[in-house]
Parts: C-alpha cells; structure tokens; sequence
C-alpha cells in the first residue's frame, strides 16, 4: 500500500493543493492561480490574496482528490506550508490543513516553503532515479528568495548564500514593470527576450569571495538605459520601442542567469556537491535551465515549469519524508511567515 499525502499551498498568491504517492509519484496537482486578480495593481496584494484562498481552497483541495481518483479518506497525512510568506494566506491553508487532520484523525505536517520547492525535484523522474546521493547543492530561486543552500540528508540544510538586496525574481518583476509589461515579470522577460539579437549588455554583481547575490544594481542600471533611451517612464518619439524592449530584457536575463548559473556551480564545486538541484519560480526560465545543464558536468535536477512555481504536489512530496521520520506538527501550530530554511 503506497503512503498518500495532501499537500497544501497558500503561502502567496496561487491556491493550491496536490496528492503524492510515497513522495516520488505525482497523483495530481492542481493549482488556482491568482494572477488576474493582481495583475492590475502590479504585484501580490496581501489582504486580496487571503480571501481569494478562502473561496477557492475547498474546490482545489477537492479536485487534487478527484484528480488522484482517491478521496480525502484514503490520505494518510496532510501537508501545509507554514511559512514563509503571506501571514493571511498561510493561515487559509493552515487552518485548512488542521480542520482535515482533526476531522480525519490523520497527522498534520507543517512544511517549509523553500524546503518544498526543493522537494519539487523529488516528483521529477530523470537524474534523480540515478540517485547522485546527498550532498546536493540547491538553488531556490522565487519571488521573495534566492538562496543556496547545501543538502546533506533529507531535512538538513546549510544555507550558504543568499541574496542581499531583491530576490532574482522580485528583479525579474521590477525590470518588466521598467520595461512596461506584464506580472508576473519572469515569464514576460523570458518572452519578449526570446527574440533578441543581443545588442545590449549589462552589468553582473559577482559578490566576489562569497556565495551571496545582488539583484538591485542590475536593476538599477536597466532604469537607467532605460531613461537615458527615452523607454522610461513613457516611450518618447522615434523611440524603437520593440527592439529596446526585447534587446534590454534579454540583457537583464542573461545577467541574472550568468550569476545564477556561476554560483550554483561555484558552491556544487566548493562543497563537493554529488548533484545539483532547482527549485522556485524563477528556475522555470528556459534560459537559465539550459545553461546550468550546459556548464554543470554534475547531474543537473530540475522538475517542470509548472512544479517550478507554487503547487501543492512539491509540499506533498517533502511532506511524505517529515512524516516517514514521524516528524508531525502540533495541532496549536502558527504560520511563521519569516520561516528560515538552512
Ligand atoms: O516560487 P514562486 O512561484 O513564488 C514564490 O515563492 O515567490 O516564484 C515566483 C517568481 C516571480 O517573481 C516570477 O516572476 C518568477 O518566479 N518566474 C520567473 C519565470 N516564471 C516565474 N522568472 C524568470 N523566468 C520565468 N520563466
Ligand atoms: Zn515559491
């Protein structure tokens, strides 16, 4: 008989919620994205967000069962993210996760967010079945993190960089909003980027001597090409808006990815990493994703876009090893919304 864990998923702005079989096999994930809903003020409204989970956690968590064509009684656990993020949408899928526990008589297991996008990996059939064994050198790249972090064993991390100033894909969204499109900004600048003849270079923040990053600068520097161009804040006359626009976010992609791609090696190499592991919305970039696999002569374990950003699935499957060590959580658990991981 396999092991089945619910996942849960609230920490931001996608409602979302997966099954996973013994921690490897992917029965469903399905996740209600929020996008629409803030597109139009340009980033994640907090207050917004919590109430959109309230209506929509219910029908999500009932299509995952659906979906793994099992119901909610046949989970042997359920797994929330706690922390971090958004106080008012951790508590939606807290209080969600506690009131199935408690119903069902099944444990509850709190889940770190950054833990589960490594765990992603885990629902991925390619390296991983190699087995390259611990340590692995991860790079959890989102919204609001971008940290290296060193896996010496199922639930032992050693965070060994970090960003200092923005996260790489709070940049990616503040040089699209420079750029004039859409939230979020990573897939837009992917977008646009994908035609680009590469006439514009800008700077990279090396950090020398350590394995922390720096995204503002390059942020910084892109506004200023922009307003020196006539891009920003509204495109003057004469202005070849489309070409600027494209040349200038693939210029900031390939700066971010060049830093991303160097120090994740860097760190895999220094620490005598076995294999290198992503996990977060910004390693959904098709361009970053090829060109780790192009520099690493490690395995390189990356799961699909779509359990690259916020799902449920990636919280079940870490889920499943806390609770193989009996690791459960207290039922007077709260959200912690600043969560360190490593
Ligand atoms: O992990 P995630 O879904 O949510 C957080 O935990 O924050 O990451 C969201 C971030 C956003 O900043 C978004 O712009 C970025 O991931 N992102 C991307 C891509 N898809 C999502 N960044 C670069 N390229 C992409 N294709
Ligand atoms: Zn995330």
């Amino acid at each position: 008989m396999s092991v089945n864990i619910l996942g849960i998923e609230t920490s931001c702005d996608e409602t979302a919620a997966g099954v996973v079989a013994d921690g490897r096999v992917l029965m469903s994930n399905v996740i209600s994205s929020q996008i629409d809903l803030h597109a139009k003020y340009g980033g994640v409204v907090p207050e917004l967000a919590s109430r959109q989970h309230v209506r929509d956690l219910i029908p999500v968590l009932e299509q995952a069962a659906t979906d793994a064509d099992l119901s909610l009684e046949d989970m042997d656990a359920i797994a929330v993210t706690y922390g971090p993020g958004l106080a008012g949408s951790l508590i939606t899928g807290v209080n969600a996760a506690k009131a199935i526990s408690y119903s069902l008589g099944i444990p509850l297991i709190g889940v770190n967010h950054l833990e589960g996008h490594i765990y992603a990996s885990w629902l991925t059939k390619t390296e991983l079945e190699k087995d390259p064994g611990f340590p692995l050198a991860c790079l959890v790249a989102s919204g609001g993190h971008t940290d290296l972090l060193l896996m010496e064993g199922h639930g032992k991390y050693k965070l060994v960089g970090r960003t200092r100033d923005d996260a790489a894909g709070e940049a990616f969204d503040k040089a699209a909003r420079i750029l004039g499109l859409g939230f979020p900004g990573g897939p837009e600048i992917q977008r646009v980027s994908a035609g680009a003849n590469g006439e514009e270079d800008l700077p990279r923040a090396w950090m020398k001597g350590t394995l922390d990053f720096s995204f503002s600068g390059i942020k910084t520097a892109l506004l200023h090409i922009a307003q020196d161009r006539g891009l920003y804040p509204s495109p003057e006359n004469g202005v070849d808006t489309e070409r600027l626009i494209r040349e200038l976010a693939a210029a900031f992609q390939e700066s971010v990815v060049d830093v991303l791609s160097a120090k994740l090696i860097e760190m895999a190499s220094k620490y005598k990493a076995n294999g290198l592991v992503l996990g977060g919305g910004v390693t959904a970039n098709a361009r970053l994703r090829k060109e780790i696999t192009k520099r690493s002569h490690l395995p390189v374990i990356i799961p699909p876009p779509i359990l690259c950003t916020d799902n449920g699935a990636m919280i079940a499957a870490c889920g499943y090893f806390q609770y193989e060590r009996g690791d459960q959580t207290p039922m007077n658990i709260d959200v912690n919304p600043g969560l360190p991981l490593g």
